[in-house]
């Protein structure tokens, strides 16, 4: 409980949290009794200083309800809109207030008379209109948020390559890791020329237990703010087909890794009060996908452990998200011995996936993934959503492996 209140009031000064409050009130208790339970004759609403009164008050209750709840919304999620939103609200308050009071006192009274209510508001809306930049996008500076190293796994291709670049691009330290040295070699040298800033690389199988103890060995002299847990891989085809080695490592590789390299850095950002992790997961994770079953497992285990860790972590100011992305144009699909298929842009993805650090516990990318996903697990079942995507699967998996 003291975690979560901290979480809900940092940062804010305490009369915008007390807006907020006052914001809660009204979408949770006031406006849902004006609604619901007081009668239609003695309903009064006020909108630009215009009183309206029975049938029209009641259903102008209802945009006061939506103003109060994306308020909360807003100040809770710190959402850029409501950096001119807030105070063109209070100000219309404040005028309608005053246009009331002085026509109800009427004469030259009523002029004067009908600043007083206003007053309070005038000031509320002057403080957010002076504080808006409160409201402004989180600064994409990855350094000032989380430090100055991060660690990204799988850096020597696709969407790790892109991520690397990206928050290199930032100014931030970057150790890039992955088997292929040449591969990671020639990232370190681009990145160091284009960026300027200091690259380490380490060589180590991932898939394997000791790959992620010997990462840590190797950046044991870092303080590491940021984690990108982006290492995976899928292998197309029925179950009892595919070697069970293989899926073996696969499972070690994506879920057991990220568990490991996660559990040893959260606890210095822990201590350093900041940090951030990343997890590539995949819309996979989102469903039951025949012809990719362990894959898909192991993207919803990446899936369940970052979202429960962006809730967990949050008061301790470390930003958790899940990247999911549908597919993207990388390696992946060759290396899983999938059918060609086209995708997304791996640099657009991970471009998507860092701007949603800190501000949502998961991320999938493309609208239309959005929807399908959404929509799909809303209004179907598991079971009957795993009898599509069966068919889907086969579309992309060769015939000799279904
Ligand atoms: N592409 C897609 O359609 C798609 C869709 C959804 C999610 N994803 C996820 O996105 C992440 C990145 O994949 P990608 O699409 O960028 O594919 P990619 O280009 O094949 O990249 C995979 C990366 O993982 C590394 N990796 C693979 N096996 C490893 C091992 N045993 N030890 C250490 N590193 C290993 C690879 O490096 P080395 O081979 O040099 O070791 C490579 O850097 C994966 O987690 C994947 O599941 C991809």
């Amino acid at each position: 409980m003291r975690e979560w209140l901290f979480d809900v009031f940092r940062e804010r000064p305490w009369w915008m949290s007390a807006t907020m409050i006052f914001c809660a009130f009204m979408a949770f208790i006031y406006v849902p009794w004006d609604i619901f339970i007081k009668p239609v004759e003695r309903d009064q609403e006020v909108w630009f200083g215009i009183l309206f009164t029975g049938i029209w008050a009641k259903l102008l209750a209802f945009p006061h309800w939506f103003v109060y709840s994306a308020a909360i919304y807003g100040f809770r999620r710190r959402r850029p809109w409501m950096a001119f939103w807030v105070p063109a609200y209070t100000a219309q308050v404040a005028f309608g207030i005053y246009l009331w009071t002085a026509i109800e006192t009427g004469g030259f009274s009523g002029i004067i008379v009908g600043l007083f209510p206003a007053i309070p508001f005038m000031g509320l809306t002057y403080a957010f209109w002076n504080n808006r930049e409160y409201f402004d996008p989180k600064p994409f500076s990855f350094t000032a948020r989380f430090g100055e190293w991060a660690l990204v796994t799988g850096a020597s291709s696709g969407i790790g390559a892109s991520l690397a670049r990206e928050i290199a691009a930032d100014g931030t330290k970057v150790i890039l890791t992955a088997r292929r040295e040449d591969r990671l070699s020639a990232l370190a040298t681009e990145i160091e020329r284009d960026f300027e800033v200091e690259t380490r690389i380490v060589v180590a199988d991932l898939a394997e237990p000791e790959g992620s103890k010997q990462v840590l060995e190797a950046v044991a002299d870092l303080e590491i703010g940021l984690l990108v847990n982006n290492a995976g891989r899928g292998y197309a085809g029925r179950f009892d087909l595919l070697d069970g080695e293989t899926l073996r490592r696969q499972l070690v590789l994506n879920c057991e890794t990220p568990l490991v390299l996660t559990h040893a850095l959260v606890q210095g950002m822990r201590e350093r009060g900041r940090g951030g992790i990343l997890f590539t997961g995949s819309l996979a994770g989102r469903l039951p996908l025949p012809l990719h079953s362990v894959y898909s497992a192991t993207k919803a285990f990446d899936r369940f452990l970052g979202e429960a860790l962006w809730a967990e972590l949050r008061a301790s100011n470390i930003d958790v998200v899940v990247l999911e992305p549908g597919s993207t144009e990388t390696e992946f699909q060759e290396a899983a011995g999938e059918i060609a298929h086209s995708g997304h842009d791996p640099a657009e993805v991970a471009c998507r996936g860092l701007r949603a650090l800190g501000e949502q516990p998961s991320v999938v990318t493309g609208w239309a993934n959005w929807i399908m996903v959404n929509a799909a697990s809303r209004l179907l079942t598991r079971p009957i959503l795993a009898l599509i995507a069966h068919t889907r699967m086969a579309k992309q998996t060769p015939e000799d492996l279904h």
